[in-house]
């Protein structure tokens, strides 16, 4: 698959029928690998995660997270509850995979989350980041037991998407750009 064609593809799929296979994961997460990294450290840690308890526990306290959003314009409070709960079902059916970097090398993270989704897509699959902040940041750290001067970027489920997935509404093209200034 051309480049162009699977971030074109790319899109955040967070419902799934079935996982990556074990070959699958194993060249998303080397895709992960290649990304570039602050100073070549290549502080990543990769955590396949196929307990599950601790998939239920990270459903639970990303459920316990987004539950306390407040109703957007139009919203109701059932709303948010009910979005909240997608969140931790929708870990069903998935692959998860933590993605951590020592301390402060979140730009080196996100750039091997993004090469890992644009990998998901070359291999069929659809990708879902699943970010934590505050004490849930902290809580899933504990739970994966990442040493202290190690931080958790963010968990990705993967996996065979379940029916298709609407394009999501963008910027027009270019209404981003400037020159010179802002
Ligand atoms: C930093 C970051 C955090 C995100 N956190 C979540 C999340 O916790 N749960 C979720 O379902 N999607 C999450 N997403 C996915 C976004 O909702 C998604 O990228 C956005 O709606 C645009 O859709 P697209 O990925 O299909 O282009 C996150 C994306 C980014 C970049």
């Amino acid at each position: 698959m051309e480049l162009s064609e699977a971030i074109e593809k790319r899109r955040t799929v967070r419902v799934f029928k079935k996982g990556a296979t074990e070959e699958q994961l194993q060249r998303i997460i080397l895709a992960g690998s290649k990304a570039p990294s602050a100073g070549n450290r290549q502080s990543w840690e990769f955590i396949v995660i196929d307990d599950p308890k601790i998939i239920e526990q990270l459903g639970e306290i990303k459920y316990q997270l987004n539950r306390k959003f407040s109703p957007g314009p139009g919203e109701t409070q059932k709303d948010v509850e009910e979005r909240a709960l997608n969140q931790k079902k929708w870990f069903k059916n998935s692959s998860v995979v933590a993605v951590c970097t020592r301390s402060g090398d979140i730009g080196t993270g996100w750039l091997a989350v993004e090469n890992m989704s644009l990998a998901a897509v070359a291999e069929g699959l659809g990708s879902n980041i699943i970010s934590y902040w505050d004490e849930s940041k902290k809580e899933v750290e504990k739970l994966l037991g990442l040493p202290a001067d190690y931080e958790l970027i963010c968990v990705l489920k993967f996996g065979v998407p379940e029916g298709e997935v609407a394009p999501p509404k963008r910027r027009p093209d270019f209404s981003w750009l400037h020159k010179n200034k802002f």
